[in-house]
Order: C-alpha cells, then sequence, then structure tokens
C-alpha cells in the first residue's frame, strides 16, 4: 500500500546575520510536525530555505564591500548549521539562488507574461525595502509602512505588472467556501476584510533599480519582485518547471504552508493569485503563527535590538529545554511571550522534575530492586488500571491535536500521562513494597508499568524532543520506537537490562539561574548592537602616509542627493580654490549643519564620479563600522583655508 504523503513548508528565511528565538519558532513548529506525521506513517515533504535575492541584500552586501553572492553564502551556511542544532530534519533546503529555482521562476513568469495576466506599465508609488513590500499613497500613512512601521521609500520606475485584480472574485469566493484554508480563523477576516474585498490593484512584479534578482528573461533590464521569485519556491523545490517533475506530482498541493502571520498577505492573496494564473491547485492550508514577543509585550526583532539568541540558549539548557519552551509555551496562532525566568521555571518544572526525575527514578528503583533488570509483570490492580487508560489513550489524543495544529494542547496530553506516572508512583509506594519480601511480585508490576508508561512517553515526545526521547530510549534500552507499539500498554521487554545514564535535565537553582540567563542574555544583545573594531590595517612607511595631501576647507554649500540616503554634495574653500565634494554623510549631518564648518579634505585624490556627480576630495570623517554613528572632523577655531593637516 503506498503510504499517505504530506507536505509541510516553513517560510525560506531572508539570509540576515542572528536569526533569533522568534524566528527560530516557525521552523522547529514545523519541525515538529514533520517528525510527528513521518511518525504516524506519512511519506513528508519537510521543506525549508532561503529567500536570497532583493534590494534589502544587495543594498548590506555592498555596505560590506561583498557581492551579495558571497555574502549569502557566508549567512546560508550559519543557517545550516543553527538548524542542525536545532534538530531540524528538514528533506530539502531550497536556495533562491540555486539555478533550477531560477530558471523555473523565469519560465513561469514568461507564461504568466504571454497568457497575457503580465504586462508592462510604469510603477509610481512607495516601497517598504525591510519588508519588500509596495504601498499606495493612501497605505503609506506618514511615509511610514503599515506592516513594520518603518519609513518607505518613493519609487517610480518602469515595471511589470500582474492582473490581481482579475483574479480577485475567484479568490473571494475560493476563500469562503474553504473555511480551512487561512487559519486560524481571525487571520481569514483580516484579509478577506483589510485587503481583498475593498478591491485589490495589480501587483509590481519586476525592479529596475538594482539588479540583485532573477532576470526577466525577456528583458533583462529588469528584475523578477523577489516575492514572486520567493512565493514560487514551494513548487520549484519539487521540480515544477524542471527537468523532473515527481516530487511535484507527489507532493503538490501542500497541505500546509507554516508561516508568521506578517506574511500573511503574501501567502494568502498574491500566491494563490499566481497559483490560480498558472491552473494550479492551492495548497491546502495557510497557517498564520503568532509571534514571539518579549517582556512588555513587543515583537521580538533584530531591528528592535530585543533578541534572545537560540544559540546561546542551547549550549547552556540544551536544544530540548529550547524546543519545549517554543512549543509548548506560545500559544499556536497567538503570540507568546519569552522571558528568562518562565523558560527557566518551565525547563525545571516540567523537564528537570516531572520527566527527568521519573526517569532516574524508575530507572534507580528497577537497578536497586532487580539488579538492573526491567521485571514482569503480575497481577495488574485498579490503580494500575487508571495509568493504563490514560497511556492508551494519549496517542488519540496527541494525534488528534497536531491534526489541528494545536502544538501545546499535544504536548498537554504527553504531560498528563507524564504526571499521572508521578502520581502512580506516590499512590503505590514502590519503596515501602521494596522492604517487604512478599512484596516482590507487586513491586515487579509497579517498576514495568513505570518503564513501560516511560517508553510510551518516549514515542510521544519523540517528535517535539528528539534528544530527550533517544536519552529515555537509551536508559530504558529500547533500541526501536514505533507509533503502532502505543496500542497496547505491554510494549516492554521484561528482562531488558536497563543503562542509568547522566540526568537528563539537571536540577536548576532557579534564582540563581534567572540571574545567569537574564545577564547572558543583555550580553549577547549588547554583543550584536556593539559595532566591533576594524581590524588595524597593514603598516605602512611615512613616506606612504606624506603621499597623502590633507588640507583645512570652509564648507560653502550643501546639498542633498537625489536617490541616496548617505550622500551629500559639497561645495568647499580651498585656499581660494573652489571644489566640489561628494560626501557619504548624510544619515548624520543635516545639509545646513555644514555650512560654514572647517573640515578636513584629503586634496589629492583622483577624482571620481559618484551618481553623477563630480567628487574632487574626500572629507574625513570617524565612523562606527556599521556608519551608524559619523561624525566629519572639524577644526575648532578657524584656520586659513587650505592649511595643511599632518
Ligand atoms: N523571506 C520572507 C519569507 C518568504 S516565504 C516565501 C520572510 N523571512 S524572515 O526571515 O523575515 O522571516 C522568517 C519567519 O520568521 C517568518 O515566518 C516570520 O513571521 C517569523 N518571525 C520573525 N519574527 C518573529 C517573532 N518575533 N516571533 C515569531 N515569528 C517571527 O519573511
Amino acid at each position: 500500500m503506498t503510504k499517505k504523503t504530506y507536505y509541510i513548508t516553513t517560510p525560506i528565511y531572508y539570509p540576515s546575520a542572528n536569526l533569533h528565538i522568534g524566528n527560530t519558532y516557525t521552523t522547529v513548529a514545523a519541525d515538529a510536525i514533520a517528525r510527528f506525521k513521518r511518525l504516524i506513517g506519512y511519506d513528508v515533504m519537510f521543506l525549508v530555505g532561503t529567500d536570497e535575492h532583493g534590494q534589502k541584500i544587495q543594498t548590506i552586501a555592498e555596505e560590506k564591500g561583498v557581492t551579495p553572492k558571497a555574502y549569502v553564502d557566508e549567512i546560508v551556511a550559519g543557517i545550516q548549521n543553527l538548524w542542525e542544532m536545532m534538530d531540524i530534519s528538514y528533506d530539502k533546503f531550497i536556495r533562491t539562488t540555486d539555478d533550477y529555482h531560477k530558471k523555473a521562476v523565469q519560465k513561469l513568469f514568461k507564461q504568466l507574461y504571454d497568457q497575457g495576466d503580465i504586462y508592462k506599465g510604469s510603477y509610481e508609488g512607495w516601497y517598504c525595502t525591510p519588508c519588500e513590500s509596495f504601498w499606495t499613497e493612501t497605505q503609506a500613512v506618514d511615509g511610514k509602512c503599515p506592516d513594520c512601521g518603518r519609513p518607505v521609500e518613493k519609487a517610480k520606475e518602469e515595471a511589470y505588472f500582474f492582473k490581481m485584480s482579475k483574479y480577485a472574485d475567484r479568490l473571494i469566493a475560493y476563500i469562503e467556501s474553504h473555511p480551512e484554508f487561512i487559519q486560524p480563523e481571525s487571520r481569514k477576516n483580516e484579509m478577506l476584510n483589510n485587503f481583498l474585498r475593498p478591491g485589490l490593484q495589480d501587483l509590481c512584479v519586476s525592479r529596475t533599480t538594482f539588479n540583485w534578482g532573477i532576470p526577466v528573461e525577456f528583458d533583462p533590464g529588469h528584475v523578477i519582485y523577489v516575492w514572486v521569485d520567493a512565493l514560487s519556491n514551494y513548487i520549484t523545490a519539487l521540480g515544477y518547471n524542471g527537468e523532473d517533475t515527481s516530487l511535484y506530482e507527489k507532493f503538490w498541493p501542500a497541505d500546509v504552508h507554516l508561516i508568521g502571520k506578517d506574511i500573511l498577505r503574501f501567502h494568502t492573496i498574491y500566491w494563490p493569485i499566481m497559483l490560480m494564473a498558472l491552473e494550479l491547485p492551492l495548497p491546502k492550508q495557510v497557517f498564520g503563527h503568532g509571534w514571539l514577543l518579549v517582556d512588555g509585550g513587543v515583537r521580538m526583532a533584530k531591528s528592535r535590538g530585543n533578541v534572545v539568541d537560540p544559540v546561546v540558549l542551547v549550549n547552556h539548557f540544551g536544544v530540548d529545554a529550547v524546543r519545549y519552551y517554543l512549543l509548548h509555551e506560545i500559544p499556536f496562532g497567538s503570540d507568546g511571550i519569552f522571558t528568562s525566568e518562565i523558560f527557566i521555571k518551565k525547563t525545571n518544572s516540567d523537564l528537570a522534575n516531572d520527566l527527568g526525575n521519573l526517569l532516574s527514578r524508575t530507572v534507580t528503583m528497577i537497578e536497586k530492586y532487580f539488579d538492573g533488570v526491567i521485571p514482569v509483570p503480575k497481577d495488574i490492580a485498579d490503580v494500575d488500571n487508571e495509568l493504563i487508560e490514560i497511556a492508551l489513550a494519549a496517542p488519540g489524543k496527541v494525534e488528534k491535536a497536531i491534526d489541528e495544529l494545536k502544538i501545546p494542547e499535544a504536548l498537554d496530553h504527553v504531560w498528563a500521562l507524564i504526571r499521572r506516572t508521578n502520581k502512580y508512583i506516590d499512590e503505590t509506594t514502590p519503596w515501602i513494597l521494596g522492604k517487604d519480601d512478599s512484596q516482590k511480585g507487586r513491586l515487579g508490576t509497579v517498576l514495568y508499568n513505570l518503564a513501560e508508561s516511560l517508553r510510551m512517553t518516549s514515542v510521544l515526545i519523540s517528535a517535539f524532543l528528539p534528544t530527550t526521547s533517544g536519552k529515555i530510549n537509551a536508559q530504558l534500552n529500547v533500541d526501536k520506537i514505533t507509533w503502532d507499539s502505543l496500542s497496547s500498554f505491554n510494549g516492554t521487554s521484561a528482562g531488558t537490562k536497563v543503562n542509568k545514564g547522566e540526568v537528563m535535565f539537571p536540577r536548576i537553582d532557579v534564582e540563581a539561574k534567572i540571574e545567569e540567563l537574564n545577564k547572558l542574555v543583555e550580553e549577547t544583545r549588547k554583543a550584536a548592537q556593539k559595532p566591533t573594531m576594524e581590524p588595524v590595517k597593514e603598516e605602512i612607511t611615512i613616506e606612504d602616509f606624506e603621499k597623502i595631501d590633507m588640507r583645512v576647507v570652509k564648507v560653502l554649500e550643501c546639498l542633498p542627493m537625489k536617490k541616496s540616503k548617505k550622500l551629500l554634495k559639497l561645495k568647499v574653500d580651498l585656499g581660494g580654490e573652489i571644489r566640489q565634494v561628494v560626501s557619504g554623510i548624510a544619515q548624520n549631518y543635516k545639509p545646513e549643519d555644514l555650512i560654514g564648518k572647517y573640515v578636513v579634505l584629503v586634496a589629492n585624490l583622483k577624482p571620481v564620479t559618484l551618481r553623477g556627480e563630480l567628487s574632487q576630495g574626500m572629507i574625513i570623517a570617524a565612523a562606527t563600522p556599521d556608519d551608524s554613528k559619523l561624525f566629519a572632523v572639524s577644526i575648532p577655531g578657524e584656520l586659513p583655508t587650505g592649511s595643511t593637516v599632518r
């Protein structure tokens, strides 16, 4: 019999350094679902990847003085390492810079053009580079992006457009007749009422002002809009428009696109319309989960400087403490919060106390009373039946919760079994039974039941906490876990020798650890914010230095430069000679601040043309490596212009 298939995707991440635990959340959640579906017998395709094109990446690379490809290669390697550290069991990692993806996107773009869904026009409106999204005059209130609140830029360029409006009614009808398509429910209404019902504008789908993207094959001055490029990954990864389409045939349509709520609009409006135009089936579900907030209810985001680094947490508390927190503490579909205090307390109570202790007590007692060999169970008492009932009901409950993508609830069902098993120890008091030889049989049954309950727990948590499940198996000497083995309470083989291992979650001194973690979090935040010093350059001689001719000049005129946030155009007086200089200091100076100032000019630098303007020299400035703080070196008093600086 062929297995049922299950295709789950995460968003493909922008390659930005230091992913925080907020970003990690989508992928950890998707991983738990993918692992669970594999466990219960599905043939799973779990796709992750990186979204590597666009203006934002090109600008970052330019600022760093490297090519965009060199920049993304390094970051993508870091993301892949992080996924390994977080135990992400992806089946495929797509990069939008992969050749097969680029070709497939060019092909689908051409198809849409040939069939008349894409046409050439000119765009005038606003653009938010961090979100890579277009906004109209009315949407971009006060010059800010309605999604992220950062300033938008004016964009006016020749562009291709996609006839979104042509498909709007069909999409509305589809959403209304498929209540499961957009989840949670509340997000569906937001999409319908805020975007679709007021009327869709045609979408600008190409850019000409930068070139880091997939070129439009039939008009190479244009690159394909990064969201069209990125969304297509869900089908190109399966070989759509490629040489081997067997995965596409097997797995499309996706069962679920798991994404954060901030990118729901792209996935529930642009993407389905693209698919409708290509006459392809729509994904069965788009699930927009909530955000991870920090104390005070603010979204965790790199741009806000409030991020928590998953690597720090994993190094100190182990990967499953982090996975447990993300999977259990964030109500699926709503926002959740991260604080050091809740993290430590939960790790301590749920993992160290409830689960870690249960395993360690069980294995210790099997060693103490039965020389480390799991005993044969004898007569079953009422109290045993209560435990067995809960254990046998758990798999069905967990499966149902995961079917509904309610991950925290699934874990609650497992913890109900773990807590019931702890209560079973209190009720059966094996340490008292152990004192009475006539109770050896009863003691054997109790310890067998404890081992069996832990074995079942290990299977049940294996999708969520794979490392912990592996550790339980190692101690109970279980070599294979299967979902089917949960249908009866006798999967443990009596006679097996247990191996007492290290304590799974060492007990935590809660107060001390909270303080330590708060400090760590603060340090990593500061380190992320504090630009490191650039290395001192190679040694030069005094003769080399004397070749640089620096002079005092007076700024006579200063003007902003069109289309540049960084550059200013200055006229300076160099001892009677007037020079024009283009200088990258606009982020820190308003033009009027500089007029009349005495600054330092490298006067013998070969002239260059920057953005069409001649620059005859360079203004000396002191700056942080990322240019976030910058001061032009100025002379405190008046000096005759043209004086040398040495
Ligand atoms: N590149 C786009 C996705 C293209 S998919 C065709 C993108 N990338 S991202 O790197 O900015 O975001 C990746 C994921 O992290 C998204 O699902 C986003 O919602 C999620 N999160 C970013 N900050 C988050 C929190 N603070 N909390 C939870 N998820 C967060 O968007």
